[in-house]
């Protein structure tokens, strides 16, 4: 009894000793509360340092961007394949994620062996190693040219900009492929796999680090998780953070994960303070020197050799094994992380230390091997210390981030050390819980490895995917090919010449409708005029002083509202209110009294037989008031004016505002011989030579058309290319089946398709949450202002985002990519479908003058050309593209066409007191 006392005795004393021996021995590596907590705090910092924009280029700790943008919800299904690739595995998967919500997940898996000589040879080949394996497991499980998506899951610190690419920033733990990095990873893959082709059928849709599947792994079974950590060969978390404060992504609601790859924690120096010699000496004798040094002092891959060297040293300084060394004890990788993992276990511990150390040709005493257990004991337990760490300050950023007081939140965790050291999990668990006391969390084991994972990943990825093809579906539909185009020139032509001609003219669509405008003005024009200009955004009353000689023109303007009402009341009130503004004007002016001619602009489809007559054929754009169509203008004008009995006017010229855009822009520049609109409405007009125009008596010199083009296709002759959207707003019009053409280039319909295109992805769920708001049902909600605004290149997705939230449209940021995608491929089918117009008058003024070449201008007004951001230079290169022999100049009317109807006047007063009349 005595004697088992005595033994007992003897054998505490020897621990104790040994211990001591060892506790002294690597004393700097028991890291106290105090030293955790500062680490804690720098890890914190580091973190806040990869975030920001400005800081992150040197920043040690990446905090990488995932494009993860949720943990699952139930909702994913269907059959994926899945890569592992980084871990101390390689494997194939197959994952069949069941529907109805049942969150059933399947998967078959095949292992494959990964030499070095494939891991740390050639980039190419190891793409094709894995690629191979790929080809073979689909041979195996009879899944041949079944076409599956795939989600990778790839170990290593990778850029992303999107889901399914990585550029690999550094190869680490015990990979080192030649030509790897700075290269995307899934391209790579992709290629490789071109050599299967016949085999092959797959999509890599998602790029998962391995932090990231295992995080989402145990999210699919608790929707708490919100970190992954790895603590295997290598060692990394990840975790959500809020978008807001992600500042290399744009964007700001929701959250994303961000692997922070903080195995590099202290790569710049910030951890020398607890470095000790063993970790210099294992970092110089590494793949990656200098490189990952968080990492080398807690992973698995490297936590076998620390023990090696201290137990070297410590032979070396003969505190151990009598002084004697094996060789063995010399040969590096000789203690792995299973040994160190067996050394530690609780009963068997000691045992196993013997074995492992007899293995290695030692003769160990029982104090050596308690001394071996300790060195052990305190390498692992300095690994679980860092973790927790680094750990703790991922979780009181998450609670920061939250604002609570107290965080519930579960972490996923895998990795081989994690798993198979008997100790690990228990000393980790509890140094979080006492670094963090006020956060209650969950450590949840992922019991099927990151695949899972990767495949809910890939699910979200395959579904966003399909999304995707929905709406480039709808987009597409927008895209005219070089032939639709020059079929619209072509067919424009063949209208042109249709309105010119007697007998076709009654039934053209394009009305080609004669002005009476014969001539530029010359410069010799003179005098004070009024001018009105009626029809565009504003209704405007001007005084124009012209001086002749000088080419100078003044201008005094006011702009006047339209009610709606009036605009579609009657005829009568439309015109009085007319006349009152220009009582209002003149009286602003000190002009009462004074009886000036008038040039009277009115941008609707007159008829006329002379200058100063023009009858309405049919309204156009928001204007519907009763009792005009099939009226003179300007004797309703004139009588409006008389029923005020206020004061008289001389009301010389009634002018289109193409004519009047022409004509400011002629005063300038003698080559203008075509105007064009593109605003509110979309209307051209030209000089036309007389013998072409059968309308008009006469064959000598020109006079300018009034084409009316916005009634293109009125016929049926566009509609190949008229889409369901373009049928919608006709039908929601004023004037449903007509000026088709005009409904597809306009102001004021362009917001009205992407209404309907919105509308429409809505329903399919693609937009708006499925949800279709009463703004969006509103019409006329997209102005044109607003779709410059909207399509500006230097506009951040977010103020895009708060445009469409200022319109009442409550959209996340994918949606703001959306409507901004949708408006650009609406407004660039309508400079197209522009350009394919002019290019047709601009030819056929080519060939009428015989000329090779024609130098020609075009004067051009309106908002959608003057706001937009890409407007002008679309409709600029189509008409190259599709008139390459003409030389077209494109000049801005900044005057409006005031000025030109005013010019008319003076031009068409001059002829008129030259014939007596007056
Ligand atoms: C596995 C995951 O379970 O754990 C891998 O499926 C991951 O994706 C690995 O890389 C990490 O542990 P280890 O010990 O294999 O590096
Ligand atoms: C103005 C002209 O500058 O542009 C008007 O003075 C013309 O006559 C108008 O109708 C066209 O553009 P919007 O965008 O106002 O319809
Ligand atoms: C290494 C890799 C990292 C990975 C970790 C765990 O640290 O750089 O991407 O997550 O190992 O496998
Ligand atoms: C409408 C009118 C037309 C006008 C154009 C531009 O198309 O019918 O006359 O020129 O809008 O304002």
């Amino acid at each position: 009894m005595f004697a088992v006392h005595l033994m007992a005795f003897y054998f505490t004393k020897l621990k104790e000793d040994q211990i001591k021996k060892v506790d002294r021995f690597l004393y700097h590596m028991r890291l106290s509360d105090e030293t955790l907590l500062d680490i804690m705090a720098r890890f914190q910092a580091e973190m806040q340092k990869g975030l920001g924009k400005d800081t992150n280029p040197t920043a040690s700790v990446k905090m990488l961007p995932t494009f993860v943008r949720a943990i699952p919800d139930g909702s994913e299904n269907g059959e994926f394949l899945s890569l592992d690739l980084g871990g101390s595995k390689f494997r194939v998967l197959k994952v069949q994620v069941s529907e109805e919500g049942k969150r059933n997940v399947q998967m078959e898996s095949q292992f494959y062996p990964t030499p070095n000589e494939i891991i740390r040879g050639n980039g190419t080949e190891l793409f094709e190693y894995v690629a191979d394996c790929l080809a073979d497991f689909m041979k195996t499980k009879e899944l041949m040219r079944k076409k599956l998506p795939l989600g990778l899951t790839f170990s290593f610190p990778c850029k992303q900009t999107k889901l399914e690419e990585g550029v690999l920033l550094s190869w680490t733990k015990k990979f080192k492929a030649r030509g790897v990095q700075g290269t995307d990873v899934v391209s790579s893959l992709t290629n490789a796999m071109r050599k299967h082709k016949q085999d092959l059928d797959v999509d890599i849709l998602a790029l998962v680090n391995d932090t990231v599947g295992t995080m989402m792994t145990c999210a699919y079974d608790d929707p708490y998780c919100e970190v992954g950590v790895i603590i295997g060969t290598g060692t990394n978390a990840c975790y959500m953070e809020d978008m807001s404060n992600i500042e290399l992504v744009e964007g700001d609601e929701g959250r994303m994960c961000i692997n922070t790859e903080w195995g590099a924690f202290g790569d710049d120096g910030a951890l020398e303070d607890i470095r000790t010699e063993f970790d210099r000496e294992l970092d110089l004798g590494s793949l990656n020197p200098g490189k990952q040094l968080f990492e080398k002092m807690i992973s698995g891959l490297y936590l076998g050799e620390l023990v090696r060297l201290i137990l070297l040293k410590m032979a070396k300084a003969g505190l151990l094994f009598g002084g004697e060394k094996s060789s063995a004890l010399h040969i590096k990788g000789k203690i792995e992380t299973r040994h160190v993992a067996a050394m530690e276990k609780y009963k068997e511990g000691l045992a196993n230390t013997r074995e492992i150390l007899t293995d290695l040709g030692l003769e160990p005493s029982e104090a050596d091997c308690v001394a071996v257990q300790h060195v052990c004991t305190i390498v692992s337990f300095r690994s679980a210390n860092l973790c927790a760490a680094a750990l703790a300050a991922i979780l009181t950023r998450l609670r920061e981030n939250k604002k609570l007081v107290r965080l519930r939140t579960t972490v996923g965790m895998d990795g081989t050390l994690y798993k198979i050291h008997p100790q690990y999990p228990k000393r980790l668990h509890k140094v979080v819980r006492k670094l963090v006391p006020n956060c209650d969390v969950r450590f949840l084991l992922s019991e099927s490895g990151s695949t899972k994972g990767a495949a809910m990943v890939t699910a979200v990825a395959s579904r966003v995917q399909a999304q995707r093809k929905q709406i480039d579906k709808v987009l597409a539909l927008f895209r005219l090919t070089r032939e639709q185009l020059v079929g619209v020139r072509d067919k424009m032509r063949v209208e042109l010449e249709y309105g010119l001609k007697r007998d076709t003219h009654p039934l053209a669509t394009v009305k080609m409708l004669p002005t009476y405008v014969c001539g530029m003005p010359d410069g010799t024009e003179k005098g004070k005029f009024l001018a009105l200009d009626l029809g565009g955004t504003n209704f405007r009353v001007l005084l124009v002083k012209i001086r002749s000689g000088r080419r100078s023109v003044r201008m005094y303007n006011k702009i006047f509202a339209i009610p709606l009402e009036i605009m579609q009341g009657t005829g009568e009130e439309l015109f009085d209110h007319i006349v009152q503004c220009i009582a209002d004007f003149l009286d602003y002016m000190g002009l009462k009294g004074a009886q000036l001619p008038l040039g009277f602009t009115f941008s609707f489809p007159c008829r006329q037989e002379s200058i100063d007559k023009g009858t309405l054929i049919e309204w156009t754009k928001g204007f519907k008031a009763t009792d005009c169509e099939g009226e003179d203008v300007v004797d309703m004008l004139r009588e409006a004016i008389k029923r005020r009995n206020e004061f008289d006017l001389d009301i010389v010229a009634v002018v289109n505002d193409t004519v009047g855009t022409m004509m400011t822009c002629g005063y300038e520049d003698r080559n203008c011989e075509v105007g064009l609109i593109a605003g509110t409405g979309s209307n051209m007009c030209y000089m036309e030579e007389m013998r072409n125009i059968e309308l008009v008596e006469g064959d000598e010199g020109k006079m300018c058309i009034n084409t009316e083009w916005g009634g293109f296709g009125d016929n049926g002759c566009l509609d190949d290319i008229r889409t369901q959207y373009d049928k919608e707003v006709d039908e929601g019009s004023l004037n449903p089946g007509k000026q088709r053409y005009e409904k597809m280039t306009s102001g004021m319909y362009l917001g009205e398709i992407v209404r309907q295109i919105l509308i429409d992805l809505t329903k399919q769920g693609l937009l708006f949450r499925g949800q279709i708001s009463e703004r969006l049902r509103t019409r006329g909600i997209f102005e044109t202002k607003f779709l410059s605004q909207i399509e500006s290149d230097r506009l951040a997705l977010l103020q895009v985002r708060r445009i469409l939230q200022q319109l009442g449209l409550d959209s996340t940021c994918e949606d703001s990519i959306v409507v901004k995608e949708v408006c650009g491929a609406v407004s660039r089918r309508a400079a197209e479908l522009y350009g394919a117009g002019l290019a047709a008058v601009v030819e056929k003024r080519r060939e009428d003058q015989g000329f090779e070449h024609l130098k020609i201008t075009v004067g051009v007004d309106g908002t959608l050309y003057k706001l937009h951001p890409h407007f002008s230079r679309i409709l600029q290169e189509t008409v190259k593209e599709l008139a390459p022999r003409c030389d077209v100049t494109f000049m801005l009317s900044e005057d409006g066409s005031g000025k030109g109807a005013a010019l008319i006047t003076a031009v068409a007063k001059r002829l008129q007191q030259a014939r007596g009349e007056n």
